[in-house]
C-alpha cells in the first residue's frame, strides 16, 4: 500500500516530506567519529523546518564540527508543504556556540541570500558543496540519480536517504558494486514516517497524524561503519535440490539471504535485501540479474520456447537479461536478484 504513495510521489514529483529528528539521530549515532573537525552541508532542505539543521546545530560541539551549512530550496509550487515559497532562497551558516549557553541562537546563525532558487545543481550551491566534507540530507527522490552523480563527481562523503528501488538503477548499481556507496543501518521495519501534508495511504495501524509512511526507504552512504565489517552467519549446507540453477546463467538461486549456503563457492543469486547485510570482505558482487544489467554480465536472453511461455503467464512479459529457472515445464522468474560470490 505505502509503495503506492512513493510511486505517486515520484510520478507527481512530490518531494516535500521531512525527516524526523529521531530517525536522523538513530542513523547518525553510528558515524560520530567521521564528523570531528568537518564541515557538514545539508542541502535540499529548508533550515527553518529541517531536523537535519536542528540535529547538527544542537550536536555541533558534541560531534566536534567545524562548520554547518544548510541551503534552502525555494519552492515554486505554492501547493507544496513548505510554505516558504514567497521568500527568497537562503543558506545558513553555523559555526558553533559563541555565548556559552550551548544553544544555537538566532544571532549565532548567519543567514545569507542565494541568488537563485537553491537548486543543488546551481553554481552557487556547487561552491558550497565544494567547501563541505560531508553531505547529509534527504534529497528529492525524483532527482536521486542526478543528486548522487553530483556527489560522486565532487568526491564527497555523504549520508543521504533514498528508496531501495534505487539500488537497481543502472546509474546507482555500479556504485554499489564498486564499493563506492552502500546501505546504512536504515529505518525500523524498512519503512519511515515522514512529516508531510500528502495523503497517507498506509494501513490504519501504521498511520501517524501529519505523516506519510514510506516503505523501502533507506540510508545510502560512503562513510565506513561497523555493520559493513560484520559477516553474515551462514548455517545451511549446499544441496542441489534446495538451490535450483538458473536456466540462463551459471548460478544457483537463493531465496533468502540467511539461506546462503556456507559451502558453495560458485555464483549465487540472492534477494536485493542482501545489501543490508553485505560485508565486502565476505562476498563480492558480480552483478544484477535484471534486464540490461543482466545482459551486461552475460545473463543469456530467453530461449525462444521459454520466452513465448513466459509472455503467456506473466504480465510484465519476458525481459531479456532477467534470470529465470525452469520448474518442470514452468518458467519461474525470481524477484530482482543480486549475483554474489563468496570471497
Ligand atoms: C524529501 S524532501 C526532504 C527535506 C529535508 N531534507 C528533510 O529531510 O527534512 C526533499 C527536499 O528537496 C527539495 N528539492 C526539490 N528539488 C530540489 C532541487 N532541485 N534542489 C534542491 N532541493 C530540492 C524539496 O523542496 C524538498 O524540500
Amino acid at each position: 500500500m505505502a509503495k503506492r504513495s512513493v510511486d505517486k510521489a515520484k510520478e507527481a514529483k512530490k518531494d516535500e516530506f521531512y525527516t524526523q529528528l529521531e530517525d536522523i539521530n538513530n542513523e547518525l549515532r553510528h558515524y560520530r567519529k567521521h564528523f570531528r573537525g568537518k564541515t557538514v552541508l545539508c542541502n535540499c532542505d529548508d533550515p527553518r523546518v529541517s531536523n537535519f539543521f536542528t540535529y547538527f546545530a544542537y550536536n555541533f560541539e558534541f560531534l566536534g564540527l567545524k562548520k554547518l551549512i544548510t541551503t534552502c530550496y525555494k519552492n515554486q509550487d505554492i501547493e507544496l508543504f513548505s510554505d516558504n515559497s514567497a521568500e527568497k532562497a537562503v543558506y545558513l551558516i553555523y559555526e558553533g556556540d559563541k555565548n556559552g549557553d550551548h544553544i544555537p541562537n538566532a544571532e549565532e546563525i548567519g543567514v545569507h541570500p542565494l541568488k537563485g532558487d537553491g537548486d543543488f545543481r546551481s553554481a552557487e550551491c556547487i561552491e558550497l558543496l565544494k567547501e563541505a566534507d560531508i553531505i547529509v540530507t534527504n534529497p528529492p527522490f525524483s532527482l536521486f540519480r542526478e543528486y548522487v552523480a553530483q556527489l560522486i563527481e565532487y568526491d564527497k562523503k555523504f549520508l543521504i536517504i533514498g528508496h531501495q528501488n534505487a539500488l537497481s538503477y543502472k546509474e546507482i548499481f555500479p556504485l554499489i558494486q564498486n564499493n563506492q556507496m552502500w546501505l546504512g543501518y536504515g529505518f525500523k521495519g524498512g519503512a519511515g514516517h515522514f512529516i508531510s501534508n500528502y495523503e497517507d495511504v498506509a494501513t490504519a495501524g501504521n498511520h501517524k497524524e501529519g505523516m506519510i509512511r514510506v516503505s523501502g526507504v533507506n540510508w545510502f552512504t560512503n562513510l565506513d561503519m561497523q555493520k559493513r565489517h560484520e559477516s553474515i552467519i551462514l548455517y545451511k549446507s549446499y544441496k542441489p535440490e534446495d538451490y535450483p540453477k538458473y536456466e540462463n546463467f551459471d548460478a544457483i538461486n537463493v531465496n533468502r539471504t540467511e539461506e546462503i549456503p556456507f559451502d558453495y563457492n560458485g555464483v549465487m543469486g540472492v534477494p536485493i535485501t542482501f545489501m543490508d547485510k553485505y560485508n565486502p570482505d565476505q562476498f563480492r558482487i558480480i552483478g544484477l540479474g535484471i534486464a540490461n544489467l543482466g545482459l551486461s554480465i552475460g545473463v543469456l536472453p530467453y530461449k525462444p520456447e521459454h520466452k513465448k511461455y513466459r509472455k503467456e503467464v506473466q504480465r510484465r512479459g519476458a525481459v531479456d537479461g532477467d534470470l529465470y529457472m525452469m520448474k518442470g515445464e514452468e518458467v519461474v522468474v525470481p524477484y530482482a536478484r543480486i549475483l554474489i560470490q563468496k570471497k
